[in-house]
């Protein structure tokens, strides 16, 4: 009746680690934030008060909640000689790639919050960080297409700066969309968290020998830019764009699929531990039939997407399988319906899933018993053999 579970024995000494942050349930297809259903906090929550929640394990009251934001906004602004960095990435460099250095480069910027040990310098890094990301992100992508940066505007929430940040120009003012900020914010919190999935593993790997929060976030990005986890998003997009522009056949793709002609995978489509719908998912395509269907032009790729799933759900080579749509399957449609590049989806994910990382690299920091992380092998190389000198081989 408490909710919680039980595993069994087999299960915990398998397990990578123990954490009170985020529960899964794959074959039921359930998701909770330190016990709250994603769909609720889909539903009532925001961005700031969900990563609040994941780090210090509460819902904020609202006076905690004003004063995390506060401390927020007051860190939104990068040390001016980031400015620089930015000028020595070529303009076509993968804002991924950009975002992974940035984050290792704060460790540069701000020396007195490195040390995880030290209660006060985890409190700033973590605000630092959190507060940050946006304004790396945003100048990533300004990079890329030619233009000035833009200060932040700390009149402004979160994703609200954001997107000013990221879409706004110095000659005009911009006028934010709410319903694109209502949309954005409810992306991230449900990026905000997912146990110990590739990125956040990295991130508790390289965090477990005592490497800083910048440094073992920058592995976190690095690991997400991979196409079969953050990357996926951006997949998602080329591959509907490719069945378009074949035509739009997307019977025949999914022939292709089942044949693994040249390996390729349904992207957006399967799971590590989801065999069964991902919760995230039906939410984001809720909101892509929302979003895109304000659009004054319809967006050919969410036909294609929808008629995609609608056939992988009925064909036995997916069912059989368990493979059904992830997070990731309809992400990118919304993104790009934002105005968005398919290079800045992944970015998104990564804005998503800082808070997080951030929790889960603090828990396992303030775990005593945490040892650094060291796998084992099962070898299968030569047996033992005696050396062979150079003129004998
Ligand atoms: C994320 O871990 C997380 O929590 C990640 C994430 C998060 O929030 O952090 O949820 C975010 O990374 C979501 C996943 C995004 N990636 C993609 O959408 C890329 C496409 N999907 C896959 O490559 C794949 O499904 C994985 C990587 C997600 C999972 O791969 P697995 O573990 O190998 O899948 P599986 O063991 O369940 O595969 C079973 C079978 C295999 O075939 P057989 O050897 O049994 O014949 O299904 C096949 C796989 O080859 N298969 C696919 C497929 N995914 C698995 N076949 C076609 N298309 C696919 N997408």
């Amino acid at each position: 009746d408490t909710g919680f579970v039980t595993y069994d024995p087999g299960f915990v000494n398998t397990a990578a680690c123990t954490s009170a942050i985020t529960y899964i349930d794959g074959d039921a297809g359930i998701l909770r934030y330190r016990g709250y259903p994603i769909e609720q906090l889909a539903e009532k929550s925001s961005f700031i008060e969900v990563s609040y929640l994941l780090m210090y394990g509460e819902l904020p009251t609202a006076a905690q909640l004003t004063e995390f934001s506060d401390r927020l906004r007051v860190h939104t602004l990068l040390h001016e000689d980031m400015r620089r960095f930015f000028e020595g990435f070529p303009r076509d460099a993968h804002p991924m790639s950009v975002l992974s250095a940035s984050v290792s480069a704060l460790g540069t910027f701000y020396q007195d919050s490195l040390d995880p040990f030290d209660h006060d310098q985890v409190e700033i890094s973590t605000v630092r960080l959190l507060a940050k990301l946006p304004t790396i992100a945003s100048y990533a992508y300004k990079k890329s297409i030619g233009q000035p940066l833009l200060y932040p505007d700390n009149s402004l929430g979160y994703v609200e700066n954001y997107l000013r940040m990221t879409f706004g120009v110095p000659a005009t003012a911009y006028e934010i969309d709410p319903v694109m900020a209502k949309a954005l914010d409810l992306l991230l919190v449900l990026h905000a968290d997912h146990e110990q999935n590739c990125s956040t593993s990295a991130v508790r790997l390289v965090g477990s020998a005592h490497a800083s929060l910048f440094a073992s976030v920058s592995s976190g990005v690095n690991a997400l830019s991979g196409p079969l986890h953050g990357g996926a998003n951006e997949a998602v997009l080329e591959m509907l764009e490719k069945i378009r522009l074949d035509g739009g056949d997307v019977a025949a793709f999914v022939r292709k699929v089942k044949a693994r002609e040249d390996g390729i995978k349904l992207m957006g489509f399967g799971h590590r531990v989801y065999k069964n719908y991902d919760p995230r998912a039906a939410i984001v395509k809720g909101m892509a039939q929302e979003v895109l269907g304000r659009m004054a032009k319809p967006d050919p790729l969410l036909d294609i997407a929808m008629q995609l799933e609608e056939i992988a759900l009925a064909d036995d080579f997916f069912v059989s399988r368990k493979l059904y749509p992830n997070v990731d399957f309809y992400t990118g449609l919304i993104y790009k319906a934002m105005g968005f590049p398919p290079k800045m989806f992944t970015v998104l994910f990564a804005l998503g899933r800082l808070p997080g990382w951030i929790a889960q690299w603090r828990e396992m920091i303030g775990d005593s018993a945490t040892k650094i992380g060291r796998p084992r092998q099962v070898y299968t190389g030569a047996p033992v053999r005696d050396f062979i000198p150079l003129d004998q081989r």
